[in-house]
């Protein structure tokens, strides 16, 4: 049984909505009445993702849009797609959320260049176009922006170098924003999730690595690598729900004074404490411990 949408709440565009955090959040979102461009990569995407809300009653809420965030010709045939569909709404861009990313793991020793490059590419890189490309339709429309960080982004473990280095660089590109930005009351708002129940950690960026399928034969971190990838998929089971996220996205977008980050993790403000608090050698040393 469909839900009645209570129109009328604005616009957003959604990079990543193909799955996992980005899907749950664009439906969530229009069932709460927004109407929601949800980026996605292949065709059969953007008919499931059309299915789905449909299923639920909110097909006309939820417009699948290509886009991959690495490709700068999408991206504008994206910006045009939403100026149209704003338009014929006579509705302003309400919210971008750069939800879109990868992972790669793996030790910093051996980590291919070409993955390390492909991270950036979409995690850092790729938000910077997206949010550059949107900005006249967010400016016009008082919009904010919604950065999907980690808790990767405050504090970096060993063996997901490559990923703790996009999401550092995420959070102090947002930093700069947000501040540069100030002056026509555009906020740029960071989300900080720990461990989320979704696809993401099985995919074959994160798994090639823990895989070991490119690690030298003769690595020295042969053993090492089968007892992170067993961390990796143990936090992964034990995550929080997609929903919890998207929630947190919902009070980002709503509230009257968000603020700069939402922290979205277990034991949040002992993380918290220990991130501002905890002198290096102690970090390193728990860090050490726990891979
Ligand atoms: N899951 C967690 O534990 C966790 C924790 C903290 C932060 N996050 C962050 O949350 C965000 C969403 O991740 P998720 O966990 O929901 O994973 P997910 O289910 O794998 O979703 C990732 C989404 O990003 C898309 N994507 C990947 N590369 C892209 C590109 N070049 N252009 C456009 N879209 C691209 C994927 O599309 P395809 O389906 O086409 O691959 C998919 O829709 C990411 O930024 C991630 O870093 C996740």
């Amino acid at each position: 049984m469909g839900e009645t949408p209570a129109r009328g709440r604005g616009a957003v565009v959604i990079t990543g909505a193909s799955s996992g955090i980005g899907r749950t959040t664009a439906l969530l979102l229009a069932r709460r009445g927004w109407l929601v461009f949800g980026g996605v990569r292949t065709e059969r995407d953007a008919v499931d993702l059309a299915a789905a809300a449909g299923a639920i009653g909110l097909g006309g809420l939820v417009q699948p849009l290509l886009l991959d965030v690495t490709d700068p010709e999408q991206i504008r045939a994206a910006v045009r797609a939403v100026e149209v569909g704003l338009r014929a709404r006579d509705a302003g861009l309400a919210g971008l959320i750069n939800n879109a990313g990868i992972v790669v793991a793996g030790p910093i020793e051996e980590v291919p260049l070409a993955r390390l490059r492909a991270i950036f590419a979409t995690n850092v890189i790729g938000v910077v176009a997206v949010t550059q490309a949107f900005l006249p339709l967010l400016r016009a429309g008082g919009g904010r922006i919604i950065n999907i960080s980690s808790v990767s982004g405050r504090i970096a473990p060993p063996f997901l170098g490559p990923y703790a280095a996009s999401k550092f660089a995420l959070e102090a590109l947002s930093d700069s924003l947000r501040v540069e930005l100030r002056p026509w009351g555009l906020r740029v708002i960071l989300i900080e999730p720990g461990p989320i129940a979704t696809p993401i950690w099985g995919k074959g960026e994160a798994d090639a690595l823990a895989d070991r399928a490119d690690l030298p034969a003769d690595s020295p971190y042969a053993a090492t690598v089968p007892r992170v990838r067993a961390m990796i998929r143990r936090a992964a089971s034990r995550g929080l729900p997609a929903e919890r996220v998207a929630e947190a996205i919902l009070l980002a977008l709503t509230a009257p004074h968000p603020r700069a980050r939402y922290l979205l993790t277990r034991h949040r403000l002992i993380f918290a404490l220990f991130v501002r608090l905890a002198p290096d050698g102690l970090r390193d040393l728990l860090l050490s411990r726990a891979a």
